[in-house]
């Protein structure tokens, strides 16, 4: 079994006594240094799917419906809030987009490493302190010595996001997700911070699951790419296959929003309109009031994911003939 396997997860959210369905048969599988990019433009259920994996779900009115979250050949949803805790931090660990969100301002970066340290190695302050230090040097933070004293608003955005993957990174977790990691940073910023996460994960071999609405980061960063619309995966394959073989229409479409990226390509056209709220009901194809090929089966019954060759799975109606 792989280290990470989401089957036929469904995910739904309690509006007004009625569960609404967000995430939809969402299934997937990653081992050690795998690097799997989620993309899809805002709303389509990027997030939801890594707070369910990471257990971060508990206390909202977000409900996991059907399917299973195999880590370590252990299904997650059946167990108790402290077994995940356990592994949360340990095993698995994520990074936000906004680390001032997840920094505690009152508390010196030193003290917030130390503490992950402290509660998952049961390692005593010294050590602790010592493995920060490592830790900030491994980031690329310049003199650890005394930006491990800073608080958080005085290191810069992209340092900042260093600290979270240091935390992140400090029990050499099998799995890491990072979700929208680098989008509140400019692009040269963001490109060190990426650079920085694949090359520890070269070293630890760590899975990670990056999550980005932006195609050309998930293109350049991950080795396999889910593309999701509207909380379903609608086209799957190893990142060169889905590249040199572009299918599902929304793909193609996002790939049309990178800038610089096959200008040449005439039939590359912008996404017009936007992602449906999760209580809009659309029959058929949850893509078809936005795509240019739409026929008559694609209002009427919603297309399943299916094999186009090896590896690459299309959601669409006409899958095998463009
Ligand atoms: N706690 C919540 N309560 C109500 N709706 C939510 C909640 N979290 C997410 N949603 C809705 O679920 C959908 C998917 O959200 P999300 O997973 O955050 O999308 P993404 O990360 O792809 O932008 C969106 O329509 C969003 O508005
Ligand atoms: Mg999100």
């Amino acid at each position: 079994m792989a280290l990470l396997e989401l089957d036929n997860l469904s995910i739904a959210i309690a509006q007004n006594n009625t569960l609404v369905p967000v995430v939809h048969d969402c299934s997937f599988a990653l081992e050690a240094h795998d690097t799997l990019g989620i993309v899809g433009e805002s709303g389509c259920g990027k997030s939801l799917t890594a707070l369910s994996i990471m257990g971060l779900l508990e206390g909202s009115q977000v409900r996991i419906t059907a399917g299973s979250i195999h880590f370590d050949g252990v299904n997650l949803l059946e167990l108790d809030t402290r077994q995940r805790r356990a592994i949360m931090g340990d095993r698995m660990a994520m990074i936000f987009q906004e680390p001032m969100t997840s920094l505690n301002p009152v508390y010196r970066i030193g003290e917030q490493i130390t503490e992950t340290l402290q509660q998952h190695r049961r390692l005593s302050r010294k050590n602790a302190r010592h493995r920060a230090l490592e830790l900030l040097d491994l980031v690329q933070i310049p003199e650890p010595h005394k930006r491990i004293n800073s608080f958080p608003h005085q290191l810069s955005g992209g340092q900042r996001q260093r600290v979270m993957i240091a935390i992140a990174m400090a029990c050499d977790p099998a799995l890491l997700i990072a979700d929208e990691p680098t989008t509140a940073l400019d692009v040269t910023v963001q490109k060190e911070v990426l650079d920085l996460m694949l090359d520890l994960q070269r070293r630890t071999g760590t899975a990670i699951i990056l999550i980005s609405h932006d195609l050309g980061v998930i293109a350049r960063n991950c080795n396999e790419v889910a593309v999701m619309y509207r909380g379903k995966i609608i086209e799957k394959a190893p990142t060169d296959k889905l590249f040199s073989n572009m299918t599902h229409p929304y793909t193609r479409g996002l790939l049309a929003s990178i800038p610089s990226v096959d200008q040449d390509r005439d039939w590359l056209e912008a996404i017009p309109g936007r992602v449906p709220l999760i209580d809009e009901k659309i029959t058929g194809c949850a893509f078809h009031p936005r795509c240019a090929f739409t026929e008559k089966p694609c209002t009427q019954t919603a297309p399943r994911l299916i094999d186009i060759r090896k590896h690459h799975a299309v959601r669409c109606h006409f899958a095998g003939e463009f």
